[in-house]
């Protein structure tokens, strides 16, 4: 593997960001920090679409201007980001000159091959979707499925992209590459919605919507949304349709872009035939997430249930994100929903993270201090079929990231600590120490912390701080790359000393974890 580009969906800044929103980053976030773990040239995007109606008339209700508010906003993503480690390689926002400079030399490359061209429009428009729907999109009620809300009738003179003329060619491509779109499942419905696709409206009539990037030689229009943001992708390369630049060259195509079911068909159908027309490569897959639900209830801003990753890290007094970032990358196989509740999370994460790995190493290191002075002796080091069942477990989960099972992958890892807990248990070094059979005690405890530097690697991308403090304590080089990986790391000589140990987890609601501020 040459190099992976991965990206996210650009997050709207009408509202603060939600762990709806934080599914989506961290599970991309663990993409991005597994294929890390498989090349040197791994790039992450992610960023914020500040343009259009919705932003306009907030910032004009609060009375500030549309930039401002965004520049607010942003920050509250940029923010929420940071707390979660979120280890991106580039924030885009929408409003970046860069990017709006490449958006409307986009506009223009498309005009001018008259992909792009001028009518007049009559239209229902959802401002929640910032899309115009058609009869057949709206539910019974006349309202769009996804708010609820009945959409405006809008007559303008519109530019319009010819999104007909690539229809067959994104049938075959979706035929061609069932793997186009992850989960599969999905591609049928794509399919469907392609059956009946119109022209879409690509700019809107600066007398109803002036926050967006001007038309150049127009100053009528602005560039409708979704071009401005799906252009994004490309142009935080610096894609430029004269001189497209080297960063460009080197990552694009994109190897997955993460974005949630609701925008799919903005994703398989819109973004596919505007890099057709742009003669562009596409992207090798589009993932699909499911929903994040907060104790089954669907989250908006409407109910008033939207909860921030904030106050969940601030109401367990969480210093570090590891163990929200790993509950939410597991919430939910892949492409299927999710739910968030505070006791399923305290439960999980206190049984996995604690319980299970945490206290495995804490007393496997304990026990070597005990009875060996945390010394590795020669005869401790002896190959074990265990050994094998890691090195398994490396590529399973591998296997299960080249599909994005991201939860599936960590399933594997909590396995293989299960495995190991077992052999601590079966094989009782304690007991083997009462009965001074030292060298097999000593087997026992090393059998295991070898193991253990893989578990280390592989819940890295999950866990990123947890994963540094048991490398710490295991002088295990976190960097090393997966396909580097060789059961040879603990090494004969002292390996940790009793002060050099301490908890890498604590239970979210032990006395320490509450103190801990
Ligand atoms: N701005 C557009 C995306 C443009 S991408 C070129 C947008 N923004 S959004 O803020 O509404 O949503 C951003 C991402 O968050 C989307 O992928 C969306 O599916 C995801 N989520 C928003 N709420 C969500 C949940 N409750 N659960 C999981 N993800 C959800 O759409």
């Amino acid at each position: 593997m040459d190099k992976f580009y991965t990206t996210t969906a650009i997050d709207y800044v009408n509202g603060a960001p939600h762990i709806g929103h934080a599914y989506e980053k961290i599970l991309t976030d663990v993409i991005y920090r597994h294929f890390s773990q498989r090349t040197d040239n791994a790039y992450m995007l992610t960023g914020t679409d500040e343009h259009g109606i919705k932003i306009q008339k907030t910032s004009a209700e609060i009375g500030i201007s549309p930039k401002e508010f965004c520049d607010m906003n942003a920050q509250k993503f940029i923010d929420a980001w940071k707390l979660l480690d979120i280890n991106y390689s580039q924030f885009i926002r929408t409003t970046d000159e860069q990017h709006t400079k490449a958006v409307q030399k986009i506009f223009k490359k498309l005009l001018e091959k008259g992909d792009i061209y001028k009518n007049s429009y009559t239209g229902l428009y959802c401002s929640g979707c910032e899309a115009f729907l058609s009869e057949k999109d709206l539910d019974e009620d006349g309202c769009c499925p996804n708010h609820k809300k009945k959409p405006e009738v809008v007559s303008e003179e519109n530019y319009f992209f010819k999104l007909t003329k690539y229809k067959d060619k994104i049938i075959k491509h979706i035929k061609e590459n069932p793997d186009f779109i992850v989960p599969s499942f999905r591609a049928n419905e794509v399919l469907n919605q392609l059956e009946n696709i119109e022209d879409i409206s690509v700019s809107r009539a600066k007398t109803n919507v002036n926050w967006g990037i001007d038309v150049l030689d127009d100053e009528s229009q602005v560039i409708y949304v979704w071009i401005d943001a799906l252009s994004n992708y490309i142009t935080a390369l610096g894609y430029d349709t004269e001189n497209p630049s080297e960063k460009f060259k080197k990552y694009w195509p994109a190897d997955v872009q993460v974005i949630g079911k609701d925008i799919l068909k903005f994703h398989s159908i819109y973004w596919l035939a505007l890099l057709m027309a742009l003669d562009l490569p596409l992207p090798k897959h589009i993932l699909a997430h499911g929903w994040i639900t907060i104790d089954e209830t669907k989250m908006s801003k409407s109910l008033g249930n939207a909860v921030s990753p904030k106050s969940v890290m601030e109401s367990f007094n969480m210093t570090e994100p590891d163990a929200f970032r790993y509950y939410m990358a597991t919430s939910a196989p892949c492409g299927k929903d999710g739910n968030y509740s505070d006791d399923d999370f305290k439960e999980k994460v206190n049984a996995h993270l604690a319980n299970s790995m945490g206290n495995l190493l804490n007393r496997t290191l304990s026990m070597l201090v005990k009875y060996f002075d945390g010394e590795i002796k020669a005869e401790f080091i002896k190959e074990n079929e265990l050994f094998d069942k890691a090195k398994r477990t490396i590529e399973e989960v591998k296997h299960h990231f080249d599909y994005y099972e991201v939860a599936e992958a960590a399933q594997k890892i909590v396995e293989l600590v299960d495995i190991l807990n077992k052999y601590v248990t079966d094989n009782a070094p304690w007991t083997l120490a009462k009965e001074e059979k030292m060298t097999e005690c000593g087997q026992v405890l090393y059998t295991v912390l070898e193991c253990m530097c893989i578990v280390v690697s592989l819940i890295y991308p999950y866990c990123p701080t947890i994963a540094k403090n048991m490398a710490k304590q295991l002088k295990y080089d976190i960097n090393t790359k997966l396909d580097n990986i060789k059961l040879s790391n603990i090494k004969e000589g002292k390996l940790i000393s009793k002060e050099e140990i301490f908890p890498v987890f604590l239970r979210l609601d032990s006395e320490l974890a509450t103190n801990k501020k």
